[in-house]
């Protein structure tokens, strides 16, 4: 038992630690009195502009999106989310969306369909993530407008098949919101190769950077109603928000500390190597598996082919409560992790551990084999006590 630990298996909610040139960018900028991206001409908001079309360049070469002005900066990934689904919706919508979202996406679709503007279905998943791609084909609508698609479950780690479902919308003239929260910085997301018309990402998970950082690509051709409006810094002489983009979805002051720390965490993967990256990733989750699969009283859940899948996995261990078994894992080991449903009702109930939840464990880059293997001693030690007692 080691309670000082500080083993930190939660990167599904935000990464952590972060490459230190991170650390570095943000404080750099911080101290160094840059100026307010976009509002003025002086050397210093100059200094602040560059390090903002950096931001959105580093984005752009990392999602082969082809214009860096089509990028527009948010607070996190439930933000863009937010503001493509208000943006793009207009009353009588009709929207797909899969079992595997998130309630970033659940709630503003709720809120909508409670207000009687848009209709939906939900695409059922298999217990192990994967969405009914027949059902999917039958459900598309003359009013459909839009199918939001979860690239990775952060309950289950399950990576969907981003290509396959975004050809079948396009065929029905049907526009594509991916949430990019899980997948981004974990497995190639790249835009080139799979065309979709907005892209959701969040900047504090495998993208590595700060938090209050993240963003949506929106294709060029589709305008989306302004989520909020205010200041841009230019044509300050209308009282209406500019339609150009990107100031046309961005209004207020600028992330820019947490944008500096960004370009560094994606340099940081870009000179690391995504594969291998993914490649250690996916040999942890592997480890996980067969070490917690070996334990008494254990269940796995989500895809048993780990390639398939990010470096997220969900597991109970009977006759204990999974909040109880977090907090022991805490408490007792020094383990961090997330117990409970995740922001993710629905895949929950695909999986079969609706309502209770269960724990999630996601290592990252930073995490090594003899964490894996300490978490799944600290697992048998409970287990082996809880049967004793
Ligand atoms: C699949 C998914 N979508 C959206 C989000 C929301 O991300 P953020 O908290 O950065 O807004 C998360 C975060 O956990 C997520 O896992």
């Amino acid at each position: 038992m080691n309670s000082e630990l500080n083993l930190y298996f939660d990167n599904a909610a935000t990464s952590w630690p972060k490459p230190e040139p991170v650390y570095g960018a943000a404080e750099r900028c911080l101290r160094g009195s840059w100026g307010n991206p976009g509002r003025s001409g002086h050397t210093r908001t100059l200094e602040a502009d560059r390090l903002v079309y950096r931001a959105r360049e580093t984005l752009a070469r990392f999602f082969h999106i082809a214009d860096p002005g089509r990028i527009v900066f948010a607070l996190n990934a439930t933000d863009a989310l937010n503001m493509a689904i208000k943006g793009l919706l207009e009353a009588g919508d009709h929207v797909l969306y899969t079992a595997m979202d998130h309630n970033s996406v659940l709630r503003p679709l709720g809120g909508l369909r409670r207000a009687g503007l848009i209709s939906t279905t939900m695409i059922p998943c298999s217990p192990e993530g994967y969405p009914d791609l027949d059902f999917m084909e039958r459900s598309f609508q003359r009013r459909t407008r839009l199918l939001v698609i979860n690239h990775a479950s952060n309950v289950l780690g399950t990576i969907l098949p981003l290509k396959e479902m975004a050809t079948a919308a396009h065929r029905h003239g049907v526009a594509v919101l991916v949430d990019a929260s899980q997948s981004a910085g974990a497995v190639p997301v790249d835009l080139a190769a799979a065309p979709v018309d907005m892209l959701a990402f969040t900047g504090h998970k495998g993208l590595l950077g700060p938090p209050g950082t993240g963003g949506l690509y929106v294709r060029p051709g589709l305008d989306l109603k302004p989520w909020r409006e205010g200041g841009t810094g230019s044509h300050s002489e209308m009282d209406l928000h500019p339609e150009t983009m990107p100031e046309r979805l961005e209004a207020g002051t600028l992330n820019s500390p947490g944008l500096a720390g960004l370009i560094e965490g994606i340099k940081f993967i870009e000179e690391t190597g995504l594969d291998k990256i993914r490649a250690h990733e996916v040999t942890l989750r592997k480890r996980l598996r067969r070490k917690l699969e070996e334990i008494k009283g254990v269940t796995v859940y989500g895809p048993a082919d780990d390639d398939r899948c990010t470096a997220v996995l969900s597991f109970t261990l009977e006759g204990v409560d999974c909040g109880e078994l977090g907090y022991i894992l805490e408490s007792s080991f020094g383990i961090i992790c997330r117990t409970g449903l995740h922001c993710a009702p629905l895949a929950h109930q695909a999986a079969g551990t609706f309502p209770q939840g269960t724990v999630r464990l996601s290592p990252g880059y930073f995490t090594s084999d003899k964490d894996v293997d300490y978490l799944a001693g600290a697992v048998a030690e409970i287990s082996a006590f809880t049967r004793a007692r």
